[in-house]
Order: structure tokens, then sequence, then C-alpha cells
């Protein structure tokens, strides 16, 4: 089959690799209908992130079932699902609290260690994909769900939800959301659903803001709210550097909360702790549990209080495997008018 491979920083490319097996009875393999580019793409892309070469990028994925081991109970050949993008028994400790994305036995789609990429978990931008502890990570995909909609339900939209609890959203709350990719996008709507009173939206790029804008939140550059924007309950940080964290700490009344979601790749968090301690702040970070989340967010959608903004976000469908190196380059260099690539394999 074809796949996207990751083969060092600054490089993918499009190629023949093996086609994925049944090794496991709770494995299932799927035929990709459509798989997403991510931010969390960029950071192994940027080398910010170690990772190792030889492994099938991307951990957003829908598509068709067409193979599964004995033991695969939920799910057929034949079956339209959704890959979540960790991989999660159901049964552990973790996964019986609803942190899905840290299962014992869990993987990362589209990632390999730096020292045994052997050890990772090929991805999704491929026309075959693997999925390992099938019934725990593959979960129909609901009628009248679009697949350009179905690879936002595989993490940014259930990510963005995460964001928006563990920011403490309720009727009423003021929030700010820094950092306005796929993940901002999906936390407007998710803080709106979640009856949030007003939503500041913040990134230096033009055409993000506008589509910020056209989801009913205000909008504003990191300069302008660093000097205006003060007293917010709560900040969804979707952006990365330290200095969206510093820039989240200082729109926050005292007492408030920073939702980290932004994958970090740090050694220390752009607030420092007496920031935290004379403010009060509560910090959260970490990884969407993608799974447990989806839970609450398919009722959500399915009864009109959550509406999914495919069109803001996907801004590039359907393009072919053959495309990906040029779309990474241009997804890492932000240009306008790009906030999400989407793969037809
Ligand atoms: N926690 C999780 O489970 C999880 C899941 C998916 C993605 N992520 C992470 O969420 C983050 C966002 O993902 P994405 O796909 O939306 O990425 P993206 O790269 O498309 O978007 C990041 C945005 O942040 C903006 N930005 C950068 N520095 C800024 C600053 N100082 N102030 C304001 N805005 C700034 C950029 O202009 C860009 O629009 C990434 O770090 C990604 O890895 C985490
Ligand atoms: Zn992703
Ligand atoms: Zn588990």
């Amino acid at each position: 089959m074809r796949g996207v491979v990751f083969e060092e920083p600054g490089r993918v490319v499009v190629g023949e690799v093996p086609d994925p097996q049944v090794l496991e009875a709770t494995d299932a393999v799927i035929q990709v209908t459509r798989a997403g580019l991510c931010g969390s793409d960029l950071h192994p892309w940027t080398g910010a992130e170690p990772a190792g070469s030889g492994v099938v990028c991307g951990h957003e994925a829908t598509g068709q079932v067409v193979a599964v081991g004995d033991d695969v109970r939920t799910v057929a050949p034949g079956d339209d699902v959704i890959a979540c993008f960790t991989t999660s028994c159901g049964r552990c400790g973790p996964c019986r609290e609803g942190l899905t994305a840290r299962c014992v036995h869990g993987q990362l789609f589209g990632w390999g260690p730096p020292d045994n990429p052997a050890g990772g978990l090929h991805g999704g931008q491929a026309e075959l994909l693997r999925v390992p502890l099938a019934d725990g990570t593959l979960v129909p995909r609901p009628t009248g769900i679009s697949a350009d909609a179905a690879v936002l339900l595989a993490d940014n939209m259930p990510t963005a939800w995460y964001a928006a609890r563990r920011a403490e959203v309720l009727p009423g709350t003021r929030v700010g959301v820094i950092g306005l990719g796929a993940v901002g996008l999906c936390a407007i709507a998710a803080c709106r659903a979640l009856g949030a009173a007003e939503v500041v939206a913040v990134d230096p790029v033009p055409s993000r803001r506008a589509a910020a804008d056209r989801l009913g939140a205000r909008t504003t550059t990191p300069d302008d709210a660093a000097l205006a924007d003060t007293g917010l309950d709560a900040v969804i940080e979707a952006a990365g550097p330290s200095a969206a964290q510093r820039l989240a700490a200082s729109m926050l009344r005292p007492g408030g909360v920073v939702s980290i979601i932004a994958v970090q790749t740090a050694e220390a968090f752009g607030i420092s702790p007496v920031t935290a301690y004379d403010r009060n702040l509560t910090i959260r970070a970490g990884r969407a549990p993608v799974r447990a989340v989806l839970e609450e967010v398919l009722p959500a959608i399915v009864d009109g209080r959550l509406q999914l903004p495919v069109e803001e976000v996907v801004t590039h469908p359907r393009l072919p495997l053959a495309d990906a190196p040029d779309a990474y380059a241009r997804f890492a260099a932000r240009e306008e008018g790009m906030v999400k690539v989407t793969f037809a394999p």
C-alpha cells in the first residue's frame, strides 16, 4: 500500500510500505477513507519532539473495517468507524477512570520512539491502518457525519471539549482561547456549547482570527490581548509556546484556570511558580482521552447542542497522499487560509 512515512525533521516521503495485517486477536484493519494532518504531526516534523524514522505518519483516521481478529466483538467488516488517536483496552484502571489516552496497553498512532521506531504504531496517512485493541479504540461513525467531520472526531473536537471541561467552562464563564488552529477553533465551538458568556480568541494569523470571528468569538492578536484582556475565568492554551502560557496567566482573574491542551515539548511551563502562587491559578495539562470524551461529545452533536465547525476547520479537504510533503511544509509555515488538511488515500 501507499503511505506517508516520517524520515527526519522536515522530511516525510510517500511510498510503498507493507500492507498491515491482523496480528493479534483483538486487532482490526481498516481501509482509510480520510486521514487528518494535525498540529501534533508538526512536533516531529519541526524536530521539537524526537521521533524514529520509518513509521507511517498520522493519528486521525476514519474508514471501513476490512478485517478483524477472532476476539473483536463490537465492529465487523463493512462497518464505517472512527479510530481514536490513541488505542485503549477499555478495561485497565486509567480506562475505567475515563483516562483512555493513558491506557496501560495504549499506543499513539503514527509515532515511533527515536531509539526504537519499530516499537511504534503505524498511522493513518495510508491506504490501510492496523488498529490494535479494536473494541476499545474504534467507534462507529454516526449516520449523517461526513468523512471530514469524522476526522475531527478522531482528535480535534473531543480534544477541544476536554480542554473546555478542564477549563471548567459553565454557563456564564468568560473564557479565552489562545491558538486558533483546528484545536482552538473546535474549542470555541465547545465553549459556546457549554454556555460560555464570552470567548476571547487570540492568534497572530489573520485568516485564523477571521474563522474564530465567524464561530462567534471576539478576536484579538497576542499583543493586543496582553494589553487589553484581563479578568477572564479561564483560558484554553492551544498554541504551545511559553509566550502563550505567559499570556494566558496575564488574561486570568485571580483564581482562574489555565487549561493547557497544546502538546508540551519544553522542560518548564511559561507560567512561573511565583505567578501561579501569587494569582492562585489552577494549571491543567495533558493528552485528551478521546475514546472516553466521545461518550459526551457524540450525544451533544446528535441533540444539536454542539456544532462541528467542519467548514471553518477543514480548509483543505481530500488531498491525495502524494501532496503530503508539500502539505506538511505549507501547514508548518501557517500559510494564510490553511487550518487543516485531510488526505483521501
Ligand atoms: N492534548 C492533546 O491531546 C492534543 C490533541 C491534539 C492536538 N494537540 C496540540 O494542540 C496544539 C494545537 O493543535 P492544532 O492542530 O490546532 O495546531 P496548529 O499548529 O494548527 O495551531 C496552533 C496555533 O497557535 C498559534 N500560536 C502560536 N504561538 C502563539 C502565541 N504566542 N499566541 C497566540 N497564538 C499562537 C499559531 O499561529 C497557530 O494558529 C498543538 O500543540 C497540538 O500538538 C494536543
Ligand atoms: Zn491530531
Ligand atoms: Zn486500558
